[in-house]
């Protein structure tokens, strides 16, 4: 495991049970966003989902009404176990009053890392499941990666033609100013719309490129150092793997 997937790991085990009270005001806003933006998105109806670097579930959550399955995959236990406590039918009635445990996708989150240099995923990965999805999603992990053109590739490699890979993160910014600094993995101050359109194209998914600024600016209530708001702005990218 890499220095970096180590901390993020790390630190992710210990902000995991606090992380959506902690990020209410922004998850919420993000996932408003991620549901006005569908038809941006543009992922095929009913189809199947990989949330990658899935947190508590964040995309998941924003796509759930117009997937099939949803799959979750992350590097730290304790955003896995939340995301599958909040994926049980009875909690999901109640925080998605419109899905029931019948109507509602499957959604269920792994332990792992499937973008690593030097080691191959676990053996589970290479079953059918967890390929030819239809939307291959990163929710804020791509400034915690080592190497985010080689993570596009990799997950990339698992959609279906026509699957579509999308990012949300941050533009470019001065500083990580997270509270959770150095610590945290964070790895790149934001990405810029060029930088990540050749990211997409050498992953073979830069079909109908799509990069949309969001107006609002993203609020992470407390989270620097001396507990001041970090303030970011975020965009959306998605394209088609041809
Ligand atoms: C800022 S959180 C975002 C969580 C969620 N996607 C969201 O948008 O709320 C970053 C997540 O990336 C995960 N992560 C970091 N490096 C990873 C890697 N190499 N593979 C999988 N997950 C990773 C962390 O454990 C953490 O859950």
């Amino acid at each position: 495991m890499s220095d970096t997937t180590a901390l993020n790991k790390t630190y992710f085990n210990k902000l995991g049970s606090d992380y959506d009270e902690k990020f209410r005001e922004a998850l919420t806003m993000l996932e408003e966003e991620l549901r006005r933006h569908k038809d941006f998105i543009a992922m095929r109806p009913g189809g199947r989902v990989l949330d990658y670097a899935c947190g508590t579930g964040l995309l998941t959550n924003a796509l759930s009404d117009q997937a099939s399955e949803c799959i979750g995959v992350d590097v730290s236990e304790t955003m896995i176990e939340r995301y599958n406590a909040k994926s049980s039918p009875e909690t999901l009635v109640v925080l998605s009053p419109r899905l029931t445990s019948i109507q509602g996708p499957k959604r269920k989150a792994y332990l792992g890392n499937l973008i690593s240099k030097d080691e191959e995923p676990a053996a589970l990965f290479s079953g059918g499941e967890f390929s030819g999805f239809d939307f291959a999603g990163v929710g804020m992990g791509f400034h915690h990666f080592d190497d985010p053109a080689l993570a596009a590739t990799r997950l990339a490699e698992r959609l279906a033609p026509g699957g579509v890979l999308f990012i949300v993160d941050f533009e470019p910014h001065d500083g990580p100013g997270h509270g959770h600094g150095g610590a945290s993995g964070v790895k790149h101050h934001g990405f810029t719309e060029e930088g990540v359109r050749g990211i997409f194209e050498a992953a073979g998914a830069g079909g109908e490129f799509g990069f949309k600024r969001l107006e609002r600016p993203l609020v992470f209530r407390g989270a620097r150092e001396g507990g001041e708001d970090m303030v970011r702005k975020v965009f959306f990218a998605r394209g088609s793997k041809l």
